[in-house]
């Protein structure tokens, strides 16, 4: 396990919520969809929010963590918006990359598994990706921490990690094929990386682990920089490396059966069925949109 050194006191890393910290200085040139939604999963989320909110304008909205195209959407639609994200270098950065300009958006460095908001405060909580930030151990306290800031009957909606049905791992060769044959393109590598992420999958921990798409890839790695016969591919590898190095970023996955009962503890899931068709990864990474129960 690493530790963080600040001013002589050693503390223990945390492996959801830390590296967030010094990726968001490679956010602008990095980060692109599918990690962050895509424009049809922006689209996806509106018909969805306008679905539950029916007269959005004014509605008091909460954003976990500080994805830009979320906030841009729900500033459009008129809502009252709250940011909230641990890290205010991860707020400041995604603020930059913002379309909008919105003056009321509340902004607030917290952790979601303990809010400074009021109980029954917001009509919806959203977010993107949020789930597997949160370890296994701590997911009960989350959706608990999430109901109670929500009016009854409000609404969370997120785009979730899931592994399909029948998932199994595909040998990475032939993913890397796969991407070969799409051709280079700036995000693709992120559209790679996430898909060899769930490659990384372990069953008995239910983790998904960078170090552990970095050990994939290592037939392609020379010691200091990604090799490849195809210059595209090349780029994407090492486009990626800038991006998750020092490889020390971890997620808490689930397969789709798994996440739903866990889910349906805490909400009624209302919709799930539309998908973005501008990444390959849209299977797993689902839209839903839930209610408190
Ligand atoms: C929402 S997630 C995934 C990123 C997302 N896909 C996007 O496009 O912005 C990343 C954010 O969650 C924040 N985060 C992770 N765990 C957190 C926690 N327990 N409390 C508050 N913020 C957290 C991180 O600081 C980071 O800004």
């Amino acid at each position: 396990m690493k530790l963080l050194t600040f001013l002589g006191f050693k503390k223990k890393m945390d492996e959801h919520k830390d590296p967030w910290r010094y990726i968001s200085v490679r956010l602008k040139e990095y980060y692109t969809e599918p990690g962050m939604p895509t424009k049809d999963d922006i689209k996806i989320t509106k018909k969805y929010a306008t679905l539950a909110l029916k007269e959005p304008k004014d509605r008091k909205v909460l954003i976990l963590g500080a994805t830009p195209r979320l906030r841009d959407l729900f500033y459009k639609l008129g809502c009252k918006v709250t940011v909230c994200d641990i890290n205010k270098e991860m707020i400041m950065a995604n603020t930059l990359l913002m379309k909008e300009n919105n003056k009321d958006e509340k902004r607030v460095v917290a952790n979601w598994l303990k809010m400074p908001f009021p109980k029954n405060h917001f009509d919806m909580v959203t977010g993107d990706l949020l789930i597997p930030n949160i370890p296994h151990k701590d997911r009960k306290k989350f959706y608990s921490e999430i109901k109670r800031v929500l009016k009854q009957g409000g609404y969370f909606l997120t785009r979730l990690a899931i592994l399909t049905e029948g998932w199994k791992r595909d040998p990475v060769d032939k993913l890397i094929d796969f991407y070969v044959k799409r051709g280079y393109k700036k995000c693709r590598d992120q559209e790679m990386f996430c898909h060899i992420l769930h490659q990384s999958f372990n069953p008995k921990t239910k983790m998904v682990d960078s170090m552990n798409v970095m050990k994939l890839l290592k037939k392609y790695w020379d010691g200091k920089q990604f090799r490849h016969k195809d210059k595209g591919m090349e780029k994407m590898l090492n486009r990626g490396h800038e991006l998750w190095k020092p490889y020390d970023k971890k997620w808490s996955y689930n397969t789709e059966k798994d996440l739903r009962n866990e889910l349906k503890k805490f909400f009624m899931i209302i919709r799930d069925n539309l998908r973005a068709k501008d990444h390959t990864m849209a299977e797993g990474y689902v839209n839903f949109l839930m209610k408190t129960k």
